[in-house]
């Protein structure tokens, strides 16, 4: 019995360490201490021994379980941590050699719509303006007729920086794209048609607010400018954009500083296969604000508001992107997440062109 249980004890052990898979510990482990296993035999042995055996064989063959059970751990753990090594290894990327010839990415759908939205409006005779996203507080705010003491300022959720010098101006992230409409006005003399994509910034995040977001401004400063010019403009945007002749739209009194009048853009939808799809009117969606430029503004930028005036109008690009490809999380945006381009057909050659269509 005594050398039963040493060579076996020296058997196992020598298994167990030459055991060069987990598979391949696994069996040992059920041809040790399985049901069937001789270790296992070895402790049903002790029922029919008399109580002096029972003490001296007892411990012998309860510490050749245990010493089993932890050389079959402890060699599992080395060829876990080994199969881990392994695949840390060979899932290094070697940064020098040429890029994978078939691209992964795509152009991001942020940016594709931009592209998307640029053509349209080039089509119609806009350019495309830029500003600065750290603005200054006379642009972001003062000059689009929102004084210090405007409740339009607290709703902004603004990010300051820290204060400057004495006198010096409050520098911010810009809230929206509407200090492209003064920064254009005070560089270039009308008749002026501009749209500015880019980024904004407030603070809020939940499924429909990311602190940086993107918005596009849009501006027409001319003689003889009015509403009908605006709804015109919008309509032959939103059924470009949209790839649809039946979208119609509201357009909602509303309130905006920097505009009288002002009015809130609906545009309707219908409802297919219990999702919503833009276009018809079963239901309304809010997607831009718009309305006149307020004579306060062209004013601020230099210009005569009894001998010019316009339209403007400011409308958020992730939520037009979301509409247009049925997304519902606006973060998943800033995921950089590879499935979710190819969830929604985006591929690395997507180029939009008026003539394939802005959305090919
Ligand atoms: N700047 C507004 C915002 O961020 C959007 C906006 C509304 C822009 C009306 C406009 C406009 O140019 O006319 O909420």
């Amino acid at each position: 019995m005594t050398t039963d249980i040493d060579q076996l004890r020296q058997d196992l052990l020598a298994s167990v360490d030459a055991a060069m898979s987990l598979d391949a510990l696994e069996s040992l482990r059920v041809h040790a201490l399985g049901k069937q296993g001789a270790v296992t035999a070895l402790l049903k042995t002790l029922g029919k021994m008399s109580p002096e055996e029972r003490q001296s064989e007892g411990p012998r063959i309860h510490g050749l379980r245990e010493a089993v059970t932890e050389a079959i751990a402890a060699r599992k753990a080395a060829l876990e941590g080994a199969a881990l090594e392994a695949r840390l290894a060979a899932e290094v990327k070697d940064m020098t050699l040429p890029v994978d010839a078939t691209p992964q990415g795509s152009v991001h759908p942020v940016s594709q719509v931009m592209d998307e939205l640029a053509e349209i409006f080039a089509d119609l005779g806009f350019s495309v303006a830029t500003g600065p996203e750290i603005e200054d507080d006379w642009h972001n705010f003062t000059a689009l007729n929102i004084p210090d003491t405007h409740p339009a300022r607290a709703m902004h959720d603004t990010f300051y920086f820290p204060e400057g010098e004495d006198g010096a101006q409050k520098m911010l992230l810009r809230t929206h794209t509407s200090p492209v409409q003064i920064r254009t006005m005070v560089q270039q003399k009308p008749p002026i048609r501009i749209i500015a994509p880019g980024r904004t910034y407030r603070s809020d995040s939940d499924a429909t607010h990311t602190p940086m977001f993107h918005q596009i401004e849009g501006l027409v400063i001319d003689k003889g400018i009015t509403l009908g010019h605006l709804k015109w403009t919008l309509e032959t945007f939103l059924k470009a954009f949209f790839e649809r002749d039946d979208i119609v739209l509201r357009l909602r009194p509303s309130y905006f500083p920097f505009t009288e009048p002002s009015a809130e853009v609906d545009v309707g939808f219908s409802i297919e296969k219990g999702k919503r799809v833009i276009g018809g009117s079963e239901g309304w969606m809010e997607v831009l604000g718009s309305g006149m430029v307020h004579p306060k503004v062209i004013a601020a930028c230099g210009l005569d508001p009894e001998e010019w005036q316009g339209f403007a109008f400011g409308c958020g690009i992730d939520r037009l992107a979301m509409l247009k490809y049925g997304m519902d999380d606006l973060r998943a945006f800033f995921d950089g997440d590879l499935r979710w381009l190819r969830h929604y057909g985006f591929s690395a050659l997507d180029v939009p062109t008026l003539s394939g269509g802005v959305g090919a």
